[in-house]
């Protein structure tokens, strides 16, 4: 079946008649368990599980190509990072991840912390260098022994450089390590890092697959039986579940996703296209303009053979300086001044306003989260928001 089909129709309740087309949110904290003579109740109780997590959990690991999701489904958390946090436990006390130079904040704060209480050793690296990310594996620098696990998003946030994921993760196996790559950016529909060999997958469903900026949600997807095992075991341990409402709406988002990154995509790689004319031209003030799919782009070709589904809806500008990006966002009618990213509206965001964003991201750099409007309305918006920011 299609992903759009798949999308659509997977995880319906039974085709009986007056049963529901949807399946209902299941509020409870525990379950019906008296069963003497069988094997033992299967739900038990509300922190391991729910009717209402089934449906998208499975749905995400079809898309992510598990072979049998109800086997082994998605398993999803409170947040993006319950999830990044449940597959950094994955490294032994005193491991060393290797992972990227650039990516999403939180996740490399955590990484910081987890290294300041010598939980684990961390090494960060550009992920666009195949040949160094391989050596920090293999040899670990200072380190001893290869690493733990390597730790890899592509394309990075908010730098949207793009990782060899099938390359690295190959080296990384033949080191011993395991290979977590976060696809919040890409989403299943445009990149399957488990088909190109990683272990597991991230994501903050809170993005894409939700849709609507209205649900902070986390998953974690394995097709190893031994990890899915240990994954859901941290979660019932640890506690970092969904509510049944968020799973709900979870799903209830992801049946419009193919639709939703059609329109998002097209937008972002016109938009593209029509800022960096401007910067060619220097009809707006823009430094610089960064899209996978701009053959401009560093790891354009890769991203190309990679990103089977589109290039992503996330772009960046470079504007002179924090003040003139920030002038921009000030001058924005449409676009939503805001962090986050993935929803159906447009989104911008300074990202050097966060004290954990890595100084190697220009101060000037903007990031457009673009939704599914018209792109005409977001084009007019943004030069206007421009040119009134360059005129002060
Ligand atoms: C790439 C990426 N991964 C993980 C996260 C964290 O997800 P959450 O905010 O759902 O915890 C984010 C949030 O912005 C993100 O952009």
């Amino acid at each position: 079946m299609h992903p759009e089909t798949l999308l659509v129709s997977a995880s319906r309740p039974a085709r009986e008649v007056d049963a529901p087309v949807n399946d209902p949110v299941h509020f409870t904290s525990t379950f019906v368990g008296w069963e003497p003579d069988a094997a033992g109740p299967r739900r038990l109780y509300g922190r391991m599980s729910n009717p209402t997590w089934d449906g998208p959990e499975q749905l995400l690991a079809a898309l992510e190509g598990v072979e049998d999701p109800v086997e082994r489904p998605a398993l999803l958390f409170s947040s993006g990072m319950a999830a990044i946090s449940a597959a950094l436990h994955l490294a032994p006390n005193g491991g060393r991840i290797v992972a990227p130079q650039h990516a999403y904040q939180g996740g490399l704060s955590l990484l910081d912390s987890l290294q300041q209480t010598g939980r684990l050793a961390v090494e960060r690296v550009d992920i666009t260098d195949t040949e160094a990310v391989v050596r920090a594996v293999r040899d670990g620098g200072d380190a001893d022994g290869p690493a733990s696990i390597l730790w890899l998003e592509s394309p990075t946030n908010p730098m949207l450089e793009v990782a060899d994921l099938a390359a690295l993760t190959e080296a990384a196996h033949a080191a011993g390590a395991l290979v977590v790559v976060d696809n919040t950016f890409a989403t299943p529909l445009v990149q399957r890092p488990l088909e190109l060999g990683a272990d597991v997958v991230v994501h903050s469903v809170t993005k894409y697959l939700a849709g609507h900026s209205d649900v902070v949600l986390g998953a974690a997807v394995t097709d190893d039986a031994g990890l899915h095992r240990r994954l859901h075991a941290h979660r019932t341990l640890h506690g970092a579940i969904a509510g049944p409402m968020e799973a709900f709406l979870a799903l209830r988002g992801m049946r419009t996703l193919a639709l939703r990154l059609e329109r998002s995509q097209a937008n972002a790689a016109e938009l593209a296209r029509r800022l960096d004319a401007a910067r060619r031209e220097g009809t707006l003030p823009v430094a610089a303009v960064t899209y996978p799919g701009l053959p401009e782009h560093p790891q354009h070709a890769l991203a190309a053979a990679q990103m089977q589904g589109g290039f992503g809806s996330v772009l960046t500008v470079v504007m002179e300086g924090a003040a003139a990006a920030d002038a921009v966002v000030q001058n924005l009618r449409h676009w939503v001044p805001a962090t986050s990213l993935g929803g159906v509206e447009s989104l911008v965001e300074r990202r050097r306003r966060f004290d954990g964003e890595p100084a190697t991201v220009p101060a000037g750099l903007l990031r457009l989260s673009v939704g599914i409007e018209h792109v005409d309305d977001l084009w007019e918006d943004l030069q206007a928001g421009m040119r009134a920011a360059a005129v002060g």
